[in-house]
């Protein structure tokens, strides 16, 4: 019986992947979520495969409660990790345009906790469990907005914590490439594409919303400009479950689009 396990379950894309990977019922699938109480549309798939575990990544405690709980059910083992809890502060600032030094500060620092070390202390906790596993694939949610050549082409200027916890999330990626490539390890950042959830700068609010918005569309336009708007959320993570699933240990490392390729905006 495959193992996956899903962090940033409980709504956006973790909840999609949840609910494809759920829908065969030879696949057990753990969510992690925040808040259990909260989670209810994964409750509201009514897949009795889907085992829902509680853990902040922020917590690197809580994560490790959460795979010992895991291990319990699956034998110790996992074979599938996808890495996707992430948030956006959509300060609305550019880098030298912060109104202090210390709000620079707290806003790189609270989003590199969470988008970074969050998907380190995941990686961490259930490296034990993937080692007894038959998978051995990390498929980890990065951003486009984490592509330095991009950035420049782009002019991009928004969304300064996030690009660079997202930069700062695919070298993570890289070095448990070179780590665990003996191992038979896969590990992949996958850009999932421009999907309408609650990462969105429109439907996230927050102060800086409208100058985050107008710097996305500004890149986007750049990027492409024949830009046909969001993707589904059905095509993403099909697409991001095709690399996970067929991925060799040659393109271990790789920071790709949800196509498997560098098309960041198609
Ligand atoms: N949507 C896009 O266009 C897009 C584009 C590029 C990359 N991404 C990436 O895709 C991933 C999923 O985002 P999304 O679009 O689905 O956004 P979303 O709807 O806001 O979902 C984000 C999920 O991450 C969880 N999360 C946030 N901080 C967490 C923490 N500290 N500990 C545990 N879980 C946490 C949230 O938990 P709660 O439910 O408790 O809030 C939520 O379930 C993120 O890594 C994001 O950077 C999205």
């Amino acid at each position: 019986m495959p193992s996956y396990l899903v962090t940033g379950a409980a709504k956006g894309l973790g909840l999609e992947f949840v609910n494809q990977l759920s829908a065969d019922s030879g696949n057990i699938v753990f969510a992690i979520v925040r808040n259990k109480a909260t989670a209810t549309q994964i409750a509201d798939l009514r897949r009795t495969n889907v085992i829902i575990l509680e853990a902040d990544v922020d917590d690197a405690k809580a994560l490790q409660f959460a795979a010992n709980d895991a291990a319990k059910v699956s034998g110790g083992q996992l074979d599938y990790l996808i890495s996707n809890a992430g948030r956006s502060s959509h300060s609305g600032f550019t880098l030298s345009g912060y109104p202090t030094p210390e709000a620079l500060e707290h806003d790189v620092l609270d989003i590199f906790k969470t988008n970074t070390l969050g998907a380190i202390h995941t990686i961490n906790a259930f490296l034990p469990l993937l080692n007894k596993g038959s998978g051995k694939k990390v498929l980890v949610v990065s951003s486009a907005l984490g592509d330095i050549e991009s950035t420049v082409s782009w002019e991009f200027l928004g969304a300064v914590s996030y690009s660079i916890s997202k930069a700062a999330l695919n070298m993570a990626v890289a070095k448990y490439a070179a780590e665990y490539k003996p191992q038979g390890f896969v590990f992949v950042a996958v850009h999932p594409g421009i999907v309408n959830t609650g990462m969105s700068p429109t439907v996230a609010g927050g102060e800086g919303f409208a100058r985050e918005l107008e710097m996305i569309m500004a890149a986007n336009k750049k990027a492409n400009p024949n830009w046909q708007g969001p993707i589904p959320i059905e095509e993403s993570i099909r697409k991001q479950l095709d690399i996970l699933h067929k991925w060799r240990i040659e393109e271990t490392g790789a920071f790709v689009s949800y196509n498997g390729d560098k098309v960041w905006v198609p």
